[in-house]
């Protein structure tokens, strides 16, 4: 707090002590685009009456410093707003506050005797939000730090914000999904004072995975292309592609985005891996089987003709096979008993008798 003397400029007549103003916050520091209030009180003699009280600003012009009320220039026009009255209070709120506000206001008023300056004034900077990533550009892993802050004291309390989601750690392993732009805010003035930063992480590809177009059945003679594709930064630029069969060790069968196939061949089957890579490093697809010729569903429709052919064929055979059989066993059974005795009682004579 400061009290400030008044000086007396014109308007003749005794001049009386019991002048001051007083500012309660002489240098204030607020954000572009915010709003400040000069907190001012002012005392003066009872014998004379307020008429007028204004701002003014202090401005360069023409190689001099001059006072410059505040309701002449248009840029404040409807920006300013006088809190106080014509007692003892003479606040002043500015709001939208442009970088060339920076400078000294002072406080006047103009009684029915005299019209008086204060001295000394108030000086009020406007700033930006300090906002600092570090590094920008990472690779996954590696350690980042958000920074935000301002020049002037005391700083009002700021949060990053991603996606408008806000950020609770300022300092992190990058992972690939932190790449994007973040926003410093001022809590409470989020929609005004927003900073933003960009953050750039690098990865050797992830999620590497191949397509088969046309995706089903594939038929001996048809064009199939395998399409390999990653999450990259930067973006994959190195494809391999390797093939194994049961009967062949891990070979490499071409290289670029697309293995194309223009006429599918049996001896094309195999189990395919794309590998891809970019200047940090490689990863693999998962493997892709390859099979053309008679597919599975072609075989069990085969096999299922094949069997109803062979059963009605077998059918009447076995039909004429079992009633001969049982004819037989029938027949068999007709003799048996007179059989069974006989030998029986033969066996039996035979073994008594050696
Ligand atoms: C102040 O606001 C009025 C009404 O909104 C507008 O007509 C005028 O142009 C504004 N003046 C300045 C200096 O921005
Ligand atoms: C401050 O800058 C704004 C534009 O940014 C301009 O319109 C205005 O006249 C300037 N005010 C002064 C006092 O120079
Ligand atoms: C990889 O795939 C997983 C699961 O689908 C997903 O959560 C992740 O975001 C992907 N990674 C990248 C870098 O796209
Ligand atoms: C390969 O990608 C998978 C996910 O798709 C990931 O878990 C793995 O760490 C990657 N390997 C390398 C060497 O980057
Ligand atoms: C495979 O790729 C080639 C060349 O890119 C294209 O001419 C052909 O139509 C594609 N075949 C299929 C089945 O997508
Ligand atoms: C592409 O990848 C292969 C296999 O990892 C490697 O030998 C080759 O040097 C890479 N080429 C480029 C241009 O990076
Ligand atoms: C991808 O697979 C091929 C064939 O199995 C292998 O030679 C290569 O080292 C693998 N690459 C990675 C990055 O695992």
């Amino acid at each position: 707090m400061i009290a400030v003397v008044l000086i007396l400029i014109m308007k003749p007549g005794p001049v009386s002590a019991a002048w001051s103003v007083t500012f309660k916050n002489p240098d204030p520091c607020a954000l572009k685009g915010a709003s400040v209030e000069f907190r001012c009180s002012y005392s003066y003699p009872e014998t004379e009456n307020v008429l007028k009280t204004s701002w003014y600003k202090g401005c360069m012009k023409d190689g001099h410093w001059k006072r410059v009320d505040l309701s002449v220039l248009p840029s404040y026009q409807n920006r300013s707003e006088y809190l106080g009255d014509q007692q003892h209070s003479c606040g002043l709120a500015l709001h939208n506050l442009q970088d060339n506000d920076t400078g000294h206001y002072y406080f006047g008023l103009e009684t029915d005797k005299y019209i008086r300056q204060s001295q000394d004034s108030v000086f009020l900077s406007v700033t930006e939000l300090n906002v600092r990533v570090s590094p920008q550009r990472v690779r996954m892993g590696d350690n980042v730090k958000l920074e935000c802050g301002m020049s002037c004291e005391p700083a009002p309390s700021t949060v990053w914000l991603k996606d408008t989601q806000p950020i609770t750690n300022t300092e992190f392993q990058a992972q690939a999904d932190d790449a994007g732009t973040y926003v410093c805010v001022v809590e409470g003035l989020e929609s005004v004072n927003s900073h933003s930063v960009t953050l750039d992480v690098q990865y050797s590809p992830l999620n590497v995975s191949v397509e088969v177009t046309p995706p089903g059945l594939l038929a001996v003679g048809s064009s199939v292309n395998l399409t390999c594709s990653s999450a990259a930064n930067p973006v994959a630029d190195n494809y391999t592609w390797y093939r194994a069969t049961a009967s062949t060790s891990i070979t490499q069968v071409g290289s670029g985005p697309v293995l194309s196939f223009p006429s599918m061949e049996e001896s094309h089957n195999g189990v395919y891996v794309c590998q891809a890579g970019n200047h940090l490093g490689e990863n693999n697809s998962t493997e892709v089987l390859l099979t053309v010729g008679r597919t599975d569903i072609y075989k069990s429709i085969l096999i299922g003709i094949g069997v109803t052919v062979l059963l009605l064929l077998l059918l009447p055979l076995v039909i004429i096979w079992i009633w001969k059989h049982y004819r037989k066993s029938a027949d068999t059974e007709e003799h048996s008993h007179d059989y069974e005795n006989v030998s029986a009682s033969h066996d039996y004579e035979n073994v008594t008798t050696s």
